[in-house]
């Protein structure tokens, strides 16, 4: 078995010094690699932060970030803000991290934590959501295509924004994107009433087009099918041949399913 040399008095050696600095830079180096390969490939899970960056309290965003401040009383994540001695009060920084070195610098760039372009931040809590948007057909989140905030209100009133109680706001949320699918349609499909999430699931579907189902299924919920000794009626329209020949919107019928301008059956 090698021994290391024996060093005079205990100290290192000028050479042996500079092996450690040597040594020091390489194993920095080392952390630049992994930390960015991390990032790339996401197998990092611990939150984003800011090094050496302390606790400082929502009292102390106030100073500059006002409205926010106070708005922020009224949104779903305020029930989580930790009081206490020595939580001290966390609720801005559950989610952005860490601000004292941000309060230190008067704002700048790349002192905090922008959940925008680090949903990492709430998939601390949000564990489950990480999976969703990896699901085969997703909002490119993980992409850094678009953001939790996009769909998601963080600062003000319920999170979901609209959720529930207004559906109207809940699909004008996807509208901002999606206006083709918004309408306004000559020829309304109801189902649009019950919001776009009546048939797609907004993070990620294993199912093409985010949907929460791939087949009939899908229509069946609302339009029942009945079946009869002379065949598979759905809407009074006898639809025994035409159910094997795909689903409901691919198979030349019902292509238009967010609604028409020319058909009262959803056609183009
Ligand atoms: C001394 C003033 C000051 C204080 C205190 C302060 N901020 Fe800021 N903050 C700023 C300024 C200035 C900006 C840049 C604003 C801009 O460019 O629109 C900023 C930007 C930000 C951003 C966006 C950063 C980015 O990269 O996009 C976040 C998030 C933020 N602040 C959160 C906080 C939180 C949380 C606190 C409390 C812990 C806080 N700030 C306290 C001045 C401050
Ligand atoms: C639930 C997580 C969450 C909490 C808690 C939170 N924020 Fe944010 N914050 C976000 C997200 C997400 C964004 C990016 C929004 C987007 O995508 O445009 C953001 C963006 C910001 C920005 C950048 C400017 C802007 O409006 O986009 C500032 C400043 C900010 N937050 C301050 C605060 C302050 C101050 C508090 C506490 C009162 C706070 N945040 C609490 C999630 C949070
Ligand atoms: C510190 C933990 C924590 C972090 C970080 C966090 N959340 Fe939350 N979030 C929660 C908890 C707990 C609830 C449930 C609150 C309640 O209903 O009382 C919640 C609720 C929500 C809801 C509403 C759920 C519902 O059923 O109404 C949404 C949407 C949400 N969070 C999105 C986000 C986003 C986006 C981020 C990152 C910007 C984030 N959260 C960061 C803990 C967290
Ligand atoms: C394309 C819009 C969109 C994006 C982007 C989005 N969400 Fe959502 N999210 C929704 C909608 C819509 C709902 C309500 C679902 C429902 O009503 O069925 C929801 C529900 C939630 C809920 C509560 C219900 C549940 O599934 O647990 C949480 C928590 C949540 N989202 C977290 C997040 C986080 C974290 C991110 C970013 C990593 C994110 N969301 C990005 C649209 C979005
Ligand atoms: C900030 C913009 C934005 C918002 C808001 C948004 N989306 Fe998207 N959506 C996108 C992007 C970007 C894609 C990916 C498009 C691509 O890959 O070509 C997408 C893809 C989709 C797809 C799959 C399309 C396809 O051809 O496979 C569906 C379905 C969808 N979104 C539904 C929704 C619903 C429902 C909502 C509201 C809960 C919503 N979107 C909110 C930007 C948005
Ligand atoms: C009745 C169920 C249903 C509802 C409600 C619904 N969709 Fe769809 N959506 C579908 C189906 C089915 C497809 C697949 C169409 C195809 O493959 O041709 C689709 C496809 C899409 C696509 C992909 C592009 C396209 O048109 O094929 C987007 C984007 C989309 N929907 C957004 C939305 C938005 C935004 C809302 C709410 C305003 C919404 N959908 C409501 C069933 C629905
Ligand atoms: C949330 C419930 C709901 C879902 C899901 C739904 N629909 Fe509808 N649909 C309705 C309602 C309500 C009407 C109007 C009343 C009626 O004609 O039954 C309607 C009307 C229609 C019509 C016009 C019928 C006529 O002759 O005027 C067609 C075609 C249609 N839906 C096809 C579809 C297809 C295809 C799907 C699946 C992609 C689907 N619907 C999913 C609720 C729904």
């Amino acid at each position: 078995m090698k021994t290391n040399p024996p060093t005079s008095g205990g100290q290192p050696s000028w050479s042996q010094q500079h092996r450690l600095q040597l040594g020091l830079v390489i194993a920095g180096a080392l952390a630049v690699v992994l930390v960015s390969c991390g990032t790339v490939n996401r197998a990092v899970l611990a939150p984003p932060q800011i090094a050496g960056a302390t606790f400082a309290g929502t009292e102390s965003c106030a100073d500059c970030h006002k409205q926010i401040v106070r708005d922020f009383n009224s949104s779903t994540h305020a029930r989580l803000k930790a009081l206490g001695p020595n939580a001290k009060d966390i609720g801005c920084e559950s989610c952005h991290g860490a601000g004292s070195l941000h309060n230190a610098s008067g704002g700048a760039r790349g002192t905090i934590i922008n959940p925008r372009k680090a949903p990492e931040t709430c998939f601390q809590c949000h564990t489950d959501k990480r999976g969703e948007f990896s699901l085969p057909h997703h909002h490119p989140v993980l992409e850094g295509k678009i953001s939790c905030g996009d769909c998601h209100d963080p600062h003000k009133g319920a999170a979901v924004i609209g959720g529930g109680t207004n559906l109207k706001r809940e699909n004008e949320t996807c509208a901002k994107c999606h206006t083709a699918q918004f309408g306004p349609f000559v020829f309304e499909h109801e189902a649009m009433r019950e919001g776009c999430t009546t048939c797609h699931q907004p993070h990620g579907s294993v199912n093409d087009k985010m949907l929460i189902t791939r087949n009939a299924a899908l229509c069946a919920k609302c339009h029942f099918e009945q079946r009869t000794a002379s065949g598979v009626f759905i809407g009074g329209a006898d639809h025994t041949s035409r159910l094997s020949r795909g689903t409901c919107w691919t198979s030349g019928c019902h292509e238009a399913v967010h609604g028409s301008q020319v058909s009262p059956a959803n056609r183009y």
